[in-house]
């Protein structure tokens, strides 16, 4: 069973671009720890799987946790994907999924972990940012890394306008390396993930 569960708090643009690209999986599921994200309603309208586990409806993170896990597990998923999963993960989460647990994050990592990623990207004025999809370990935003895609920073850049560019590039590179895993073409061997394919680099320029 090639089953795809996609972890959304918010928007969901990414959900939206793993949906549109008709990924080769028997089936798909999107659950959210917000139940007025409005990614939620968007994968309703295209029929697809939608369950909610608020995390305020639980005493506290373990709790919250044995929830989605059984939620989770009720889809038998190859693949998890967090997609504006705005919820830090315990240990024991990352551990139970571990090496089928998927996080995109909007800087080049290792640098800007954690919020306002554009923000920080534009104070430090550096010239080229981007975003990362990668293994989740427990370790906020790091692990090994899938697919990265650079965009310049321009001189008359705001936080939306550089967001805009990099979401551009998310919605490229998440569906690839999800694909990817699906067609078992990643290796990863410690912190090092490869691709067994020639044709795709791991590196995508603007
Ligand atoms: C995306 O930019 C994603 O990279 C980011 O949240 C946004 C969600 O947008 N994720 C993180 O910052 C994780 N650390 P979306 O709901 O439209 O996909």
């Amino acid at each position: 069973m090639k089953s795809l569960v996609i972890l959304i708090s918010g928007r969901g643009s990414n959900m939206q671009a793993l949906l549109k690209a008709k990924l080769h999986v028997d089936s798909i599921a999107v659950i959210s720890n917000n139940p007025h994200a409005t990614g939620l309603e968007i994968a309703e309208k295209q029929g697809v799987k939608t369950a909610i586990v608020d995390h305020r409806a639980y005493s506290d993170r373990d709790a919250f946790e044995t929830a989605l896990v059984e939620i989770i597990d009720s889809y038998q998923p190859k693949l998890i994907v967090l997609a504006g999963f705005m919820r830090i993960l315990s240990s024991r989460f990352v551990q139970h999924y571990q090496g089928r647990i998927m996080n995109i994050h909007p800087s080049l990592l290792p640098a800007f972990p954690g919020l306002d990623t554009h923000t920080r990207a534009l104070q430090e004025g550096i010239k080229i940012h981007g975003c990362t999809v990668h293994f989740v370990t427990s370790q906020l935003d790091h692990g090994p890394i899938i697919i990265q895609a650079a965009v310049p920073v321009l001189p008359n850049d705001s936080e939306k306008t550089l967001a805009t560019r990099v979401l551009q590039q998310e919605h490229r590179i998440y569906p690839q390396a999800v694909r990817w895993f699906m067609e078992d073409r990643l290796k990863l061997s410690y912190n090092y993930v490869e691709v067994d394919e020639t044709s795709f680099n791991q590196t995508v320029l603007y």
